[in-house]
C-alpha cells in the first residue's frame, strides 16, 4: 500500500489555484503564508467576476492584491538584502515588472478595453512561474540564516 500524499485530482468545484506544497512551497514558512494569502484574493478576485459578476467589487480586489503584493515583495526584497542573496537585483527587477503589468492590467480593466477574466490569468501565470523559479532560488540562502 502506498501512504505517500498524493496531489488530489482537480475537480470542477475547485478554486481557480490551488495552492500545493508539492507544487509551490518555497521553504520559506513565512513566504508560503504569503503566497497562500494572495491565492486566496486572486481566487475571491476569480468568484466575484464569475460567479458574482460584479466589476466594482473585483476591481477593489484588484487594486487590495496589487497592494498585497507590494507589501510581500518589500518583505522578500528586506529578508534578501538582509542575507545578501547574490541574485537580489534580478529578483527586485521581476518584482518591479509584475507590479508595473498588475497596474496596466487592473487600469485597462477600468477603462473596459480588456475582460476582466486577463488580470486574474496573468497574476496566476506571473507567481506560479515565480514562486517555483526565481523564489524558490533564495530558499537555501534564507535557510543557511536561520529561516524555517
Ligand atoms: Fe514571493
Ligand atoms: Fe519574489
Amino acid at each position: 500500500m502506498l501512504f505517500f500524499k498524493s496531489k488530489p485530482k482537480p475537480s470542477s468545484d475547485d478554486p481557480f489555484f490551488v495552492w500545493f506544497p508539492a507544487d509551490h512551497s518555497v521553504g520559506i514558512a513565512r513566504f508560503d503564508q504569503d503566497h497562500k494569502r494572495l491565492t486566496d484574493i486572486l481566487n475571491r478576485i476569480h468568484e466575484t467576476l464569475n460567479e458574482d459578476r460584479d466589476r466594482n467589487r473585483a476591481a477593489k480586489l484588484m487594486e487590495h492584491l496589487i497592494q498585497e503584493i507590494r507589501s510581500h515583495f518589500h518583505q522578500e526584497e528586506a529578508a534578501l538584502t538582509e542575507a545578501s542573496y547574490p541574485d537580489l537585483e534580478n529578483h527586485m527587477a521581476e518584482h518591479q515588472q509584475l507590479l508595473e503589468e498588475a497596474n496596466s492590467l487592473l487600469r485597462q480593466f477600468l477603462a473596459g478595453t480588456i475582460s476582466g477574466m486577463a488580470f486574474p490569468i496573468f497574476i496566476k501565470n506571473w507567481l506560479i512561474g515565480h514562486m517555483k523559479d526565481s523564489d524558490r532560488k533564495y530558499s537555501a540562502c534564507l535557510r543557511r540564516q536561520g529561516e524555517r
